[in-house]
């Protein structure tokens, strides 16, 4: 079955007609184009249109795997209607803003507008062999950049230093930094996503590093835990217990398993240390055409996992004016178990 095929039985069973696509992730997935944020797919019952305007004519006809239309809007609207009037028209509840709804209902005054949450990331959750090779390619352009810069993570070296360096070496091997690469040393590791800052890395720290590149719009994510120096007994408590955790965690990951109970497992085996209440996020996230993306991998996740699923396992801990420690794998759920897609060295401390 299709991509298509499978968004139209979702469709039907969420009872709209037609799907309004705005996510720009979700406009690539349905719609094959790549500038998903200059986009919008129309699916109905027998067809599906993508909108786009005149700066990417070319690329729309090149990319696309459905019938393209090349206008802005009103115009846009104008013509969707032909399509949409008188449907049950989903639109994507947790994207299209209150503004951009008001458009439509004034543009399909005979359309009934529909929330509908999830249709296409539910369809994204397994990936197939291309996706999965573009994630496996970006995460070998991050390994190869975390193990060319390692090296260099010294005292007197900046932490913006470091992520210069990083977002260089995956620019060179043709891929874009996923996310801005956070680099947090000293007491700077206890802000989960502090951003790499002018501070200087000092002697005896631990330097968190989470990293990812982009690849034909894939994402890879890690997270490695460095030292410098020889941090104090404290440190290397918690960077134990991290990794304790976070092996115990991918050593579980297996078709079938729930997500919530993998999230509690690293948690217990934290809490057992003294550190529950650091651990101050979730176990895990999807990865692929968003960095984050369905499953969740947290205590209140209803999902289950499947072959073909690509996920984080990323334990934390993060002690106000101490610092902090997180360890990150990107794992591929295969049917017996699992695959670790990031194979970046980590300390052993
Ligand atoms: N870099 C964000 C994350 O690891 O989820
Ligand atoms: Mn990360
Ligand atoms: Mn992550």
């Amino acid at each position: 079955m299709t991509a298509l095929d499978q968004l139209r039985s979702a469709m039907r069973r969420a009872g709209v007609d037609a799907l309004w696509i705005s996510d720009p992730a979700n406009v690539r997935a349905i719609s094959g184009f790549s500038s998903g944020k200059d986009g919008k797919v129309l699916v109905t019952a027998h067809g599906a249109t993508l909108y786009t305007d005149a700066r990417y004519t070319v690329q729309a006809s090149e990319e696309a795997t459905v019938p393209q239309f090349i206008a802005r809007p009103p115009e846009t609207y104008v013509h969707a209607r032909d399509a949409a009037g008188g449907l049950r028209v989903g639109f994507e509840a947790d994207h299209l803003t209150v503004a951009l709804l008001d458009d439509l209902r004034d543009h399909w005054p005979d359309a009934s507008l529909v929330p509908v949450r999830g249709l296409v990331h539910g369809l994204r959750v397994t990936k197939t062999a291309r996706e999965l090779d573009a994630i496996r390619a970006a995460q070998r352009i991050a390994d190869a950049a975390f193990a060319q810069v390692r090296p260099t993570i010294r005292p007197g070296v900046t932490e913006l230093d470091v992520a210069l360096e990083l977002e260089l070496a995956m620019r060179r091997a043709g891929a874009q930094s996923a996310f801005e690469i956070i680099v947090a040393s000293g007491p700077n590791g206890a802000k989960p996503h502090g951003v790499a800052s002018s501070r200087v890395i000092g002697d005896d720290e631990l330097v968190t590093v989470d990293m990812g590149a982009r690849v034909d719009g894939y994402h890879s994510d890690m997270t490695r835990t460095v030292a410098v120096g020889e941090p104090s007994a404290e440190l290397r408590r918690l960077y134990r217990a991290v990794l304790e955790a976070e092996q115990a965690a991918v050593a579980a990951v297996r078709p079938g398993m729930r997500a919530a109970d993998l999230d509690r497992l690293a948690r217990d085996l934290l809490t057992g240390h003294g550190l529950g209440e650091y651990f101050a996020h979730s176990l895990g996230h999807g990865v692929g055409l968003d960095v984050h993306e369905a499953p969740g991998l947290r205590a209140t996740s209803e999902e289950v996992l499947e072959p073909g699923m690509v996920i984080t396992i990323e334990p934390g801990v993060y002690v106000p004016g101490v610092g902090g420690v997180r360890i990150e794998d990107l794992v591929l759920v295969t049917e017996t178990g699992s695959e670790v897609l990031s194979l970046a060295e980590k300390e052993q401390l």
